[in-house]
Formats: structure tokens, sequence, C-alpha cells
């Protein structure tokens, strides 16, 4: 299973689209694809038709992490198979910044999403993680459970190609994000950064 986190900083660059698109392609090819929504606008969800509101989210399958007593909602539960040929997807809540205000207290608060997804390892051939635009630590989540960042520069980047540890428009981010898992002692995570500046990544 590869995991790659869409990430950047900044809002409106195209990370949801990104996501949904990446996802619809490879799944059309054949591949098994989780989107995961990590982003409390939910727009992902909206974007595959989705009402998080009378459903199970991963908002939901957090806070059971959460509360000590509660028992854990498996991942899976919250999964919305179909979506499109080969798609499934996680969807998200505005709830979510809730949890993630509750994580800052969590012991080892940046790896319940990827202890979260270990459920799913061997379903599915690539999960995307779509993340807010910010630093918080919904993304460092989602960065820790990813093998790689797929980061958006912003409109104002000048195109390149991908693949590059640094792309143009996307240093400030990658710095940050190796600065973040040295701060905390983690392991490189994720292995590989690339640019999406223009086209898609080449396939798995
Ligand atoms: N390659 C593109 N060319 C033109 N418009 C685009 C492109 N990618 C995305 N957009 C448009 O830009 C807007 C923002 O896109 P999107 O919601 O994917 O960004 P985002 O980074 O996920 O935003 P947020 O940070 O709020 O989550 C949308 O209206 C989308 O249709
Ligand atoms: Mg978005």
């Amino acid at each position: 299973m590869r995991t790659i986190a869409v990430c950047t900083q900044k809002g409106g660059v195209g990370k949801t689209t990104t996501v949904a698109n990446l996802a619809a392609a490879w799944g059309s090819r054949g591949q098994r694809v989780l989107a995961v929504d990590f982003d409390p606008q939910f727009a992902l969800t909206r974007r595959f038709g989705i009402d998080p509101s009378d459903r199970l989210t991963i908002a939901d399958v957090l806070e059971s992490q959460l509360i000590r007593d509660r028992t854990a909602i498996p991942i899976g539960k919250a999964i919305v198979r179909d979506v499109a040929p080969g798609v499934d997807v996680i969807p998200a809540h505005r709830r979510l910044s809730d949890i993630e205000i509750t994580l800052v207290q969590a012991v080892k608060r940046e790896t319940f999403l990827r202890r979260a997804l270990r459920g799913e390892t061997g379903n599915h051939d690539i999960v995307l993680i779509d993340c807010p635009p910010n630093l918080g630590l919904l993304t460092v989540n989602a960065l820790s459970a990813a093998d790689e960042a797929l980061v958006r520069p912003s409109a104002n980047a000048a195109p390149r190609a991908t693949s590059s540890p640094s792309p143009r428009g996307c240093s400030g981010s990658a710095t940050k994000l190796s600065a973040t898992n040295a701060a905390c002692g983690w392991p490189a995570r994720p292995r590989r950064i690339a640019g999406a500046c223009s086209g898609v990544p080449s396939g798995p």
C-alpha cells in the first residue's frame, strides 16, 4: 500500500482537486484507491457527493481512539465504498477541527491517523490523504501516516517537473516538514516529497 499526503500551507491551491483527480484516474486504471478526507472543511467528501452528517467519518474514528473507555471504531466502518470506479472514500466532518484541539493533549498525538489506517493495510493499493491548508496537527498526522508527500505549490509558483526533493514553490513546506520531523524525533517520514505544479505524478 502506497500512502500519499497531499498538503500545502496555503489554501485554495488545488489539494482537494488533486486528490479527487488522482483517485479517479488511478481507480479507473484498476488500482484500488482509498481517498481520506482529512480536512474539517470536508470539501473532498462533498466532491464525491457524500453527506457526512448521517454516517461515520474520520472524526468519529479518531474520537473513538481518544476516549479511553470507548472501543475504537475500526476505520473500515467509516469507508464509503465505490463512489467512483475503484475509489473508496473516508469522509470528514467539521467536528474534525474539535478533534484536532483534543489531540494536542494526547500521548503520541501525531500517530492517530497512522494507527487507524493500519487496519486497512492490504485492502487498497493507494491511500490519498487530503490535508487542511496548514501545518497543524491534522497535517502532521497525515504526514506521519504517509510514505510520500505531494506538495501543491501556490498558483504563482513557476511550473516545474515533479520529484525534486525541494521543488520550486514547495521549499518552505518541505523545510517545515523536515524541521517538524526532526523536532519531534520521528523517523524520516514521509520518505519522498514531490511538487505537483502541472500534470500527474508517475503512476504506481
Ligand atoms: N489545475 C487547476 N486549474 C484551475 N483551477 C483549479 C485547478 N485545480 C483546482 N482549481 C480550482 O481552484 C479552486 C480551489 O481548489 P481546491 O478546493 O482543490 O483547493 P484546496 O487547496 O483543496 O483548497 P483548501 O485549502 O481550501 O482545501 C477550486 O475552485 C478548483 O476548481
Ligand atoms: Mg481542500
